[in-house]
């Protein structure tokens, strides 16, 4: 591990299907054990393996899946809710 980001970093990444870079990104950084994940997507099923994989490299990273689809504003407002409400007060560290 080159760096422990336990409780303090939260990241949002887009993009995190199973074999994207948002994934790859996602995978890389949870050996570094942040406090949070948010993955967004369009697609659950095709975030879910990313989900499990983190989860098996970190228990204790919060993985969070929110929904996007980047060419609908109301989607994309609907997904800053969502982070919003999951990250609490503090604010986001990263938006990849
Ligand atoms: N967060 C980021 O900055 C980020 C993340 C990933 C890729 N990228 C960029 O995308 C390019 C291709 O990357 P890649 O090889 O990883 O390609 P890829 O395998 O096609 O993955 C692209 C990711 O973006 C998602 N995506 C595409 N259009 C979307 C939309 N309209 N709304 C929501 N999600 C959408 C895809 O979801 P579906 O599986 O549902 O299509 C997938 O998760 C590169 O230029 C890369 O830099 C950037």
């Amino acid at each position: 591990m080159l760096v422990n980001l336990t409780n303090s970093i939260k990241v949002v990444i887009t993009g995190c299907s199973k074999g994207s870079i948002g994934a790859l990104v996602a995978v890389a950084l949870a050996a570094a054990a942040p406090h949070t994940l948010i993955l967004l997507g369009r697609s659950i099923s095709k975030v879910q393996p990313v989900i499990d994989e983190i989860t098996a490299i970190d228990a204790s990273t919060k993985v969070q899946f929110v929904t996007i689809e980047l060419g609908d504003f109301d989607s994309v407002r609907k997904a800053a809710e969502e982070v919003k409400r999951v990250v609490g007060p503090k604010s986001i560290d990263y938006l990849m």
